[in-house]
């Protein structure tokens, strides 16, 4: 088939997909997805007494993506390759089941209440000491055993490229005061997808929401992503502990394997004898952005084998590269894949590790009464 065809066949197919979904796509449930692989019966269920299901946005750009109100989570994003083949760079599972019993709880969600890890657990805001439960050796990871990504959310279809997801955390849940109204929109916007968290809270908190969509910019299924060619906008980053906790030090990155600030492939340095790379078992670091201020571009990635470019803007002080060290190929992917060691990334727009114990850190305590608001976004094109 000549390219031509080929990308006249492709346009034809893309809007195909935008049709079904716009005549199917009035609540979300009960949808034929079978074009990207996925039974929607298979994410229809109840837990905790709260109705899940999947629910589709589509744009006139031909990007695709699926979600479930479990953990307000993507589970799938299809973005045009450079040969306009819809590729979908957001792993993850074909049913609810695969979701709830993974190894893996994070695939695709929302991270709250506070992101990444707490050293043991222990916080204080205002000379009153706080404990979560531990779930990650020492240490709190990603909200504790229970965090947003295991919770049911309400879902609200805005428009057929815009959802929104809230959930209210009670004051005490995960051992963290205050209850805190949190919402989570998911936009479709031109090139990108856009997410914004909103969060307010009758009590004093800490907050520190991301999402944690693992990204394969070949495809899912498509192999490790040594290959993928990455630019992080930063001079520095926060070096950790044996533990992963940061030690509270900031970092030059400059003549070490953790310097992005010229593209790099992924997996040049990765495997160097480094205290730090031992430590994360290759990248699963904090990046501390340059810029300040809302749209700071975070990141460049570009998959070797797609020509797919993701770039990556936040109003967020960091970033977390993670290099997906701890896949163990346990689970299997939506399309039959299984999650091998390293075969998806994850940039993680976010607040520092343990900021609550590092006053040298931006902090992240909200008051009550105040809006937290926040905004990253995740824009694609074709590699020139
Ligand atoms: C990342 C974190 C990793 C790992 C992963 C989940 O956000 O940086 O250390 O815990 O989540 O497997």
């Amino acid at each position: 088939m000549s390219n031509n065809h080929f990308q006249v066949y492709s346009i034809i197919f893309i809007s195909v997909i935008f049709l079904a979904c716009q005549t199917k796509s009035t609540n979300g449930s009960g949808s034929n997805l079978s074009f990207i692989g996925i039974d929607s019966s298979k994410f229809d269920s109840v837990i905790s007494d709260k109705n899940v299901t999947l629910y589709h946005l589509v744009n006139k750009n031909g990007l695709t993506a699926i979600f479930t109100n479990y953990g307000a989570r993507i589970v799938s994003l299809m973005v045009p390759d450079k040969e306009s083949n819809p590729t979908d760079v957001v792993v993850g599972f074909n049913s609810i089941n695969n979701y709830t019993t993974s190894s893996d709880p994070y695939y695709g969600a929302t991270i709250g209440r506070y992101g990444n890890r707490i050293a043991k657990g222990k916080f204080s805001i205002d000379g009153i000491d706080y404990q979560t439960p531990i779930n990650d050796g020492l240490n709190m990871l990603h909200g504790g055993p229970i965090g947003y990504q295991g919770v049911i959310w309400n879902a609200e279809k805005i428009d057929s490229s815009t959802i929104q997801f809230s959930y209210l955390s009670k004051d005490g849940e995960m051992g963290f005061p205050g209850n805190l109204n949190v919402k989570v929109t998911y936009r479709l916007r031109d090139d990108a997808l856009k997410i914004s968290y909103e969060a307010t809270t009758d009590k004093k908190t800490i907050i520190n929401l991301t999402n944690h969509a693992y990204f394969n910019l070949n495809g899912e299924g498509s192999g490790t992503i040594l290959n993928h060619q990455l630019e992080i906008f930063s001079d520095q980053y926060t070096p950790i502990d044996s533990t992963l906790i940061p030690t509270g030090e900031l970092a030059n990155v400059k003549g070490t394997p953790f310097d992005f600030t010229k593209p790099e492939i992924i997996g040049k340095r990765i495997d160097l004898d480094n205290d730090q790379l031992k430590h994360g078992k290759g990248y699963d670091h904090n990046f501390i952005l340059k810029e300040n201020g809302d749209n700071k571009h975070a990141a460049h990635i570009i998959g070797d084998k797609s020509g797919i470019v993701m770039d990556v803007y936040t109003d967020q002080p960091g970033l977390q590269f993670y290099c997906g060290n701890f896949m163990t190929g346990k689970n299997v992917f939506k399309g039959g894949a299984k999650d091998d060691f390293r075969t998806a990334f994850c940039l993680e727009t976010q607040h520092f590790p343990d900021s609550p114990n590092h006053p040298n850190f931006p902090s992240t305590e909200l008051k009550a009464g105040e809006t937290m608001k926040s905004e990253s976004y995740y824009k694609f094109s074709i590699k020139k």
